[in-house]
């Protein structure tokens, strides 16, 4: 039997995925870029924001003289915004402590914001074809499966037993290959509707082996996550709406977003007199719309006004909604605003 690093190599020549466009270069700064928003986002869906970002800022110096509020609208839509932050920051971190070259130390890589140890393994293999692992979501499913591995993936212990199973399989050679097969066989074979019977590893996969590949990964312990609830509202004027700025730190941190009250007595119009001056006839009220964080789902709860003027006071834009699509504007509030 060949071994296992060797039977996904010669799987991925035949069935892995050989045109995505970060493959076409082994220039760190590509990989970085694609690396970081693979993270948490799908290949389909970061395929043509790569193009985009890659178009307007194509070196690590690009991005670092960029403004930030460019890469947040380049990034508007991708979700996680902290990464669009964190590449930003990197790229300013290289320019002026790294001499402007892409570390191929591995010890350095992780120095730079948003790279995690697996991010790290990812452009080691890619750019440098350093022999490191990676272990993302999708690579801790297979190995789960693969070894049997059946309590919960986010625990620590499991975690570092992981890691130890995702180096100790590592080949000598191909590297790059070996790593892109990996992340291949995880999301279109091993992955939720798992296709056993197409998988190279069948033969020596413990959780098909045992028939328990539907049980691995263990899913989360179940903690139910508390509900919080807020009141925003759509002040319009003709086909433009008020927005603010999100402080940093915090939801939405940087975006621009509907403005948002706590005050459950206040009346929409008191709160927008009071708040920006202005005067408003009341659309529509209590529309519901709700969000889900890492930590607890928000409820909003909006009401729609059309403003007399757009004389504002306090700091706000105003925005034509015909182009909401592009801006830099949490997913929440454009799925809102797209409904009018
Ligand atoms: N997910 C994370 N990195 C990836 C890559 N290089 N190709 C496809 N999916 C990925």
């Amino acid at each position: 039997m060949k071994s296992l690093a060797d039977r996904l190599i010669t799987w991925h020549a035949k069935s892995g995925r050989h045109h995505l466009p970060w493959q076409q270069s082994k220039d760190p700064y590509d990989v970085w870029v694609s690396e970081i928003m693979l993270q948490q986002t799908q290949v389909a869906t970061v395929i043509n924001y790569y193009h985009r970002f890659m178009k307007k800022f194509p070196t690590i110096k690009a991005l670092a003289d960029a403004d930030e509020e460019e890469v947040m609208r380049l990034w508007s839509g991708l979700g996680y915004y902290r990464r669009a932050r964190f590449l930003h920051e990197g790229a300013q971190m290289i320019m002026e402590e790294m001499e402007g070259v892409f570390p191929s130390h591995f010890d350095m890589m992780m120095k730079i914001p948003g790279i995690g140890r697996s991010t790290a393994g990812a452009i080691s293999a890619f750019s440098f074809n350093q022999k490191k692992a990676i272990l993302d979501g999708n690579v801790k499913r297979v190995l789960s499966r693969y070894f049997l591995i059946t309590q919960w993936t986010g625990l620590p212990k499991t975690e570092k037993k992981l890691w130890d199973y995702a180096e100790s399989i590592l080949p000598d050679k191909n590297i790059a290959t070996y790593t892109q097969a990996l992340m291949d066989l995880g999301a279109t074979i091993c992955n939720k509707k798992p296709m056993c019977e197409s998988c190279p590893l069948k033969k020596t996969c413990l959780a098909f082996q045992k028939n328990k590949v539907h049980l691995v990964p263990t899913p989360r312990p179940r903690i139910k996550i508390p509900t919080e609830s807020t009141h925003m509202v759509i002040i319009k004027h003709h086909d433009e709406v008020l927005l603010i700025k999100r402080p940093q730190g915090g939801i939405w941190s940087g975006l621009w977003s509907l403005p948002q009250y706590e005050n459950k007595s206040a009346t929409p119009r008191a709160w927008i007199k009071k708040n920006f001056g202005l005067d408003v006839s009341l659309i529509e009220k209590d529309l519901k719309a709700s969000t889900i964080f890492t930590h607890y789902k928000l409820d909003i709860t909006y009401s729609i006004l059309e403003a007399r003027s757009q004389r504002a006071k306090s700091p706000h834009a105003w925005l034509s909604l015909n182009t909401i699509e592009g801006a830099a504007i949490p997913a929440i509030t454009k799925k809102i605003l797209l409904k009018l």
